[in-house]
Protein backbone atom coordinates (compact mmCIF):
# COMPACT_ATOMS: atom_id res chain seq x y z
CA UNK A 1 0.00 0.00 0.00
CA UNK A 2 1.07 3.39 -0.69
CA UNK A 3 2.05 4.86 2.92
CA UNK A 4 0.03 8.66 3.00
CA UNK A 5 3.67 10.77 3.70
CA UNK A 6 1.91 14.29 3.36
CA UNK A 7 -1.33 15.02 2.48
CA UNK A 8 -2.41 18.96 2.32
CA UNK A 9 -5.31 21.02 1.02
CA UNK A 10 -4.37 22.73 -1.95
CA UNK A 11 -8.10 24.49 -3.03
CA UNK A 12 -11.31 24.32 -3.77
CA UNK A 13 -12.58 25.19 -6.99
CA UNK A 14 -15.94 25.94 -9.07
CA UNK A 15 -15.44 24.18 -12.30
CA UNK A 16 -13.73 21.59 -14.05
CA UNK A 17 -12.09 24.40 -16.18
CA UNK A 18 -10.11 26.37 -13.47
CA UNK A 19 -8.78 22.79 -11.40
CA UNK A 20 -4.99 22.47 -11.58
CA UNK A 21 -3.20 21.84 -14.47
CA UNK A 22 -0.16 20.03 -13.76
CA UNK A 23 -1.48 16.66 -14.97
CA UNK A 24 -0.76 14.57 -11.83
CA UNK A 25 -3.32 11.40 -11.37
CA UNK A 26 -6.41 12.13 -9.79
CA UNK A 27 -8.43 10.37 -7.50
CA UNK A 28 -12.60 11.26 -7.32
CA UNK A 29 -14.63 10.25 -4.46
CA UNK A 30 -18.40 10.69 -4.88
CA UNK A 31 -21.28 9.78 -2.92
CA UNK A 32 -24.52 10.64 -2.08
CA UNK A 33 -24.21 13.60 0.91
CA UNK A 34 -23.73 12.36 4.53
CA UNK A 35 -22.31 8.89 3.27
CA UNK A 36 -18.82 9.02 5.10
CA UNK A 37 -16.74 10.72 2.39
CA UNK A 38 -15.25 13.20 4.84
CA UNK A 39 -14.90 10.32 7.25
CA UNK A 40 -12.87 7.93 4.62
CA UNK A 41 -10.77 10.49 3.15
CA UNK A 42 -9.88 11.38 6.91
CA UNK A 43 -9.23 7.87 7.33
CA UNK A 44 -7.45 7.20 4.26
CA UNK A 45 -5.25 10.32 5.01
CA UNK A 46 -5.04 12.00 8.83
CA UNK A 47 -7.50 13.23 10.67
CA UNK A 48 -8.88 16.78 10.17
CA UNK A 49 -8.19 17.04 6.15
CA UNK A 50 -11.58 17.12 5.35
CA UNK A 51 -14.67 18.33 7.55
CA UNK A 52 -16.78 16.25 8.87
CA UNK A 53 -19.99 17.30 9.66
CA UNK A 54 -23.72 16.56 11.46
CA UNK A 55 -25.29 19.14 8.37
CA UNK A 56 -25.14 17.46 5.30
CA UNK A 57 -24.47 19.10 2.32
CA UNK A 58 -21.52 20.86 3.09
CA UNK A 59 -19.10 20.52 0.18
CA UNK A 60 -20.24 22.54 -2.74
CA UNK A 61 -16.85 22.97 -4.81
CA UNK A 62 -14.03 20.66 -5.92
CA UNK A 63 -11.80 20.14 -3.10
CA UNK A 64 -8.04 19.34 -3.88
CA UNK A 65 -5.84 17.37 -1.78
CA UNK A 66 -2.02 16.77 -2.54
CA UNK A 67 -1.03 12.96 -1.88
CA UNK A 68 2.88 12.89 -0.74
CA UNK A 69 2.96 15.35 -3.74
CA UNK A 70 2.22 12.87 -6.03
CA UNK A 71 -1.37 12.41 -6.72
CA UNK A 72 -4.66 14.14 -5.89
CA UNK A 73 -7.93 13.15 -3.63
CA UNK A 74 -10.41 15.17 -5.32
CA UNK A 75 -13.26 15.36 -2.79
CA UNK A 76 -16.34 15.70 -5.08
CA UNK A 77 -19.61 17.66 -3.19
CA UNK A 78 -22.08 14.88 -2.47
CA UNK A 79 -25.17 14.41 -5.04
CA UNK A 80 -29.19 14.52 -4.11
CA UNK A 81 -28.89 16.24 -1.32
CA UNK A 82 -33.28 17.04 -0.89
CA UNK A 83 -32.68 20.10 1.04
CA UNK A 84 -30.58 22.42 -1.07
CA UNK A 85 -33.14 24.35 -4.00
CA UNK A 86 -33.41 22.48 -7.19
CA UNK A 87 -31.74 25.68 -9.07
CA UNK A 88 -28.35 24.51 -6.55
CA UNK A 89 -29.26 21.09 -7.08
CA UNK A 90 -28.81 21.32 -10.66
CA UNK A 91 -25.74 23.72 -10.10
CA UNK A 92 -23.87 21.00 -8.50
CA UNK A 93 -25.27 18.61 -10.54
CA UNK A 94 -23.16 20.38 -13.82
CA UNK A 95 -20.02 20.69 -11.57
CA UNK A 96 -20.11 16.87 -10.88
CA UNK A 97 -20.57 16.11 -14.34
CA UNK A 98 -18.57 18.68 -15.76
CA UNK A 99 -15.26 17.48 -13.56
CA UNK A 100 -16.07 13.61 -14.34
CA UNK A 101 -16.98 13.82 -17.94
CA UNK A 102 -13.74 15.94 -19.08
CA UNK A 103 -11.20 15.53 -16.58
CA UNK A 104 -8.28 13.92 -18.33
CA UNK A 105 -6.10 13.74 -15.07
CA UNK A 106 -8.60 11.98 -13.51
CA UNK A 107 -8.12 7.99 -12.83
CA UNK A 108 -11.07 7.06 -11.28
CA UNK A 109 -13.72 8.01 -9.43
CA UNK A 110 -14.57 6.11 -6.08
CA UNK A 111 -18.29 5.95 -5.46
CA UNK A 112 -19.28 5.73 -1.91
CA UNK A 113 -22.50 3.70 -0.87
CA UNK A 114 -24.07 3.34 2.27
CA UNK A 115 -23.98 -0.26 3.33
CA UNK A 116 -26.82 0.04 5.96
CA UNK A 117 -29.42 0.63 3.37
CA UNK A 118 -30.66 -1.94 0.72
CA UNK A 119 -30.05 -0.55 -2.40
CA UNK A 120 -31.00 3.34 -3.73
CA UNK A 121 -32.38 4.01 -7.00
CA UNK A 122 -30.17 7.48 -6.72
CA UNK A 123 -26.88 5.82 -6.49
CA UNK A 124 -27.21 3.31 -9.05
CA UNK A 125 -28.58 6.18 -11.57
CA UNK A 126 -25.55 7.87 -10.64
CA UNK A 127 -23.39 4.49 -11.40
CA UNK A 128 -25.24 3.81 -14.55
CA UNK A 129 -24.40 7.55 -15.96
CA UNK A 130 -21.22 7.28 -15.07
CA UNK A 131 -20.77 3.39 -16.89
CA UNK A 132 -22.66 4.79 -20.16
CA UNK A 133 -20.08 7.58 -19.99
CA UNK A 134 -17.42 5.26 -19.96
CA UNK A 135 -15.50 6.76 -16.87
CA UNK A 136 -13.84 4.41 -14.55
CA UNK A 137 -15.11 3.65 -11.08
CA UNK A 138 -15.06 2.14 -7.93
CA UNK A 139 -17.37 1.64 -5.16
CA UNK A 140 -16.63 1.89 -1.43
CA UNK A 141 -19.64 0.56 0.92
CA UNK A 142 -19.10 2.79 4.19
CA UNK A 143 -20.32 2.47 7.47
CA UNK A 144 -19.95 -1.50 7.64
CA UNK A 145 -19.47 -1.24 11.45
CA UNK A 146 -23.52 -0.08 12.18
CA UNK A 147 -24.61 -3.38 10.58
CA UNK A 148 -24.14 -7.39 11.38
CA UNK A 149 -21.49 -8.82 8.95
CA UNK A 150 -24.56 -11.42 7.56
CA UNK A 151 -26.46 -7.89 6.80
CA UNK A 152 -23.49 -6.24 5.12
CA UNK A 153 -23.00 -8.97 2.90
CA UNK A 154 -26.68 -9.27 1.92
CA UNK A 155 -26.76 -5.58 0.76
CA UNK A 156 -23.66 -5.57 -1.19
CA UNK A 157 -24.90 -8.30 -3.23
CA UNK A 158 -28.37 -6.60 -3.41
CA UNK A 159 -26.14 -3.74 -4.60
CA UNK A 160 -23.98 -5.55 -7.09
CA UNK A 161 -27.02 -8.10 -8.56
CA UNK A 162 -28.97 -4.57 -9.74
CA UNK A 163 -25.36 -3.58 -11.07
CA UNK A 164 -25.92 -6.91 -13.06
CA UNK A 165 -29.08 -6.52 -14.27
CA UNK A 166 -27.56 -3.63 -16.74
CA UNK A 167 -23.60 -4.25 -16.57
CA UNK A 168 -21.79 -7.69 -17.63
CA UNK A 169 -18.49 -6.79 -15.74
CA UNK A 170 -19.17 -4.99 -12.35
CA UNK A 171 -16.75 -2.56 -10.72
CA UNK A 172 -14.06 -3.83 -8.39
CA UNK A 173 -15.89 -2.95 -4.01
CA UNK A 174 -14.45 -2.44 -1.12
CA UNK A 175 -16.15 -2.87 2.25
CA UNK A 176 -15.04 0.23 5.03
CA UNK A 177 -15.57 1.29 8.15
CA UNK A 178 -13.93 4.79 9.07
CA UNK A 179 -15.10 4.44 12.49
CA UNK A 180 -13.45 1.19 13.05
CA UNK A 181 -10.27 2.11 10.07
CA UNK A 182 -11.15 -0.60 7.97
CA UNK A 183 -10.65 -1.08 4.45
CA UNK A 184 -7.72 1.47 4.33
CA UNK A 185 -5.16 -0.37 3.30
CA UNK A 186 -7.27 -2.30 0.41
CA UNK A 187 -8.23 1.05 -0.71
CA UNK A 188 -4.49 2.58 -0.73
CA UNK A 189 -3.18 -0.21 -2.20
CA UNK A 190 -5.42 -0.26 -5.04
CA UNK A 191 -4.75 3.73 -5.47
CA UNK A 192 -0.95 2.47 -5.75
CA UNK A 193 -0.65 0.31 -8.22
CA UNK A 194 -3.57 2.63 -10.19
CA UNK A 195 -0.68 5.54 -10.03
CA UNK A 196 2.11 3.10 -11.13
CA UNK A 197 0.13 2.24 -14.06
CA UNK A 198 -0.09 5.20 -15.73
P1 LIG B 1 -21.40 15.68 3.60
O1 LIG B 1 -20.05 16.21 3.23
O2 LIG B 1 -22.07 16.55 4.60
O3 LIG B 1 -22.25 15.39 2.45
O4 LIG B 1 -21.20 14.28 4.37
P2 LIG B 1 -20.06 13.19 4.16
O5 LIG B 1 -20.43 12.23 3.11
O6 LIG B 1 -18.72 13.83 4.06
O7 LIG B 1 -20.16 12.38 5.56
P3 LIG B 1 -19.32 12.57 6.89
O8 LIG B 1 -17.97 11.92 6.76
O9 LIG B 1 -19.35 13.98 7.31
O10 LIG B 1 -20.15 11.63 7.88
C1 LIG B 1 -21.55 11.82 8.07
C2 LIG B 1 -21.95 11.16 9.39
O11 LIG B 1 -21.76 9.74 9.32
C3 LIG B 1 -21.09 11.65 10.57
O12 LIG B 1 -21.91 11.73 11.69
C4 LIG B 1 -20.05 10.53 10.72
O13 LIG B 1 -19.54 10.44 12.02
C5 LIG B 1 -20.86 9.30 10.32
N1 LIG B 1 -19.98 8.25 9.75
C6 LIG B 1 -19.16 8.37 8.69
N2 LIG B 1 -18.50 7.23 8.43
C7 LIG B 1 -18.88 6.35 9.38
C8 LIG B 1 -18.54 4.97 9.68
O14 LIG B 1 -17.73 4.31 9.01
N3 LIG B 1 -19.18 4.40 10.74
C9 LIG B 1 -20.08 5.08 11.50
N4 LIG B 1 -20.66 4.43 12.50
N5 LIG B 1 -20.42 6.35 11.25
C10 LIG B 1 -19.83 6.99 10.22
MG1 LIG C 1 -18.17 15.81 3.64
Amino acid sequence: MIDVNSAEFVASFPKESQCPGDGKPEFAFIGRSNVGKSSLINMLTRKGLAKVSGTPGKTQLLNYFLINGTWYLVDLPGYGYARVSKEKQKKLANMIEGYLFNRSALVLAFVLIDVTLPPMPIDLRFINNLGEQGIPFALVFTKSDRIGKVTVEKNVALFMNELSKTWENLPPYFVTSSERRTGKEEILTYIAKNVKRL
